[in-house]
């Protein structure tokens, strides 16, 4: 089993009409315009497309952030991005917080609109990507005035406690649990203020804690891909995805994306494929660490 992750595309639009301006929506252009532009090549999205495609997954996962301030248009252009995968084989996601930058936005359901695939509307959802590999989505984006903070509550906690308990154990299938926001950063890496992060982070945490079993946790929102065995969770390998076309000094083309390979079950491959600027691409395989709280090395492009 072959399952691809990409995180953070932040798809946007320079252009926009002056009554779109109104509310968050006006902070958010602002930066675009200023900062934002300049650092995510969103002209790289047919070449990430392509090597993605090039590898037959059987699934590809996505961990929100597809827009930047939840334009119509920024969601129609990412619909038209992930149709080309879905014609290859089934995509996941889960919406991050610039999926829901507005209220409007939220309020109209873009994300679900555009881009659930039909199985995963409502959340927690429950999927199931082979007979032993289960999924769950999770939601804690939302529209907030100023800062970016994610909150799941106290109800969806619930629901995903309930499921769970549903799911029989396997020691041979970790079971994959997909959220836009992290589980704390690895000391190793930028670390998250808490305006950033999950606000119920510690209720989170109590019900994972709960459930001994191998737990697979991919998430995105901080632009910088790592892979690390959160404090508190030793049982969990917690995967940053990075954001594909963000470019840095250690990834001048972007950060790339993940391959995870299941061929044996008690072995998974982690693999990191990133963009080099002769446009060849660059694949790093990494071994998540046995102690809890250093990020592997990742070592970029060389
Ligand atoms: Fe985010
Ligand atoms: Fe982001």
């Amino acid at each position: 089993m072959r399952i691809v992750l990409f995180g953070d595309l932040h798809l946007y639009q320079l252009a926009v009409w002056p009554w779109q301006l109104l509310g968050k929506r006006l902070l958010g252009q602002t930066n675009l315009w200023l900062n934002r532009r300049n650092r995510f090549r969103i002209d790289l999205c047919d070449i990430l497309a392509e090597k993605i495609l090039s590898l037959n997954p059987d699934a590809i996962l996505g961990t929100g952030d597809l827009t930047t301030t939840s334009l119509k248009d920024e969601f129609l252009a990412a619909r038209k991005w992930i149709q080309q995968l879905r014609h290859a084989c089934p995509v996941h996601l889960v919406p991050g917080n610039h999926d829901r930058y507005t209220f409007t936005s939220a309020r109209q359901r873009y994300f679900e609109r555009y881009l659930s695939d039909a199985q995963d509307i409502g959340f927690p959802y429950h999927n199931t990507l082979s007979p032993n590999l289960h999924l769950i989505g999770l939601d804690a984006a939302g529209p907030r005035c100023l800062l970016s903070w994610g909150k799941l509550g106290n109800e969806q906690c619930r629901r995903f406690d309930k499921i769970l308990n549903q799911i029989p154990e396997s020691k041979e299938h970790p079971l994959i649990i997909m959220c836009h926001y992290s589980l704390g950063s690895p000391s190793n890496c930028h670390q998250e203020p808490p305006s950033h992060g999950l606000r119920d982070l510690p209720q989170l945490t109590k019900i994972l804690q709960n459930h001994s079993r191998p737990i697979l946790y991919l998430h995105g929102h901080v632009h910088e891909p790592w892979l690390w065995r959160p404090d508190k969770l030793p049982h969990v390998i917690a995967l940053n995805a990075g954001a594909p076309v963000f470019t840095t000094p250690r990834f001048p083309m972007g950060q790339g994306f993940w391959e995870l390979d299941f061929a044996d079950p008690s072995n998974f491959q982690y693999t990191h494929h990133a963009l080099a600027p002769d446009n060849t691409w660059q694949s790093e395989s990494l071994t998540p660490p046995s102690e809890t709280g250093l990020s592997a090395t990742l070592q970029g492009i060389t």
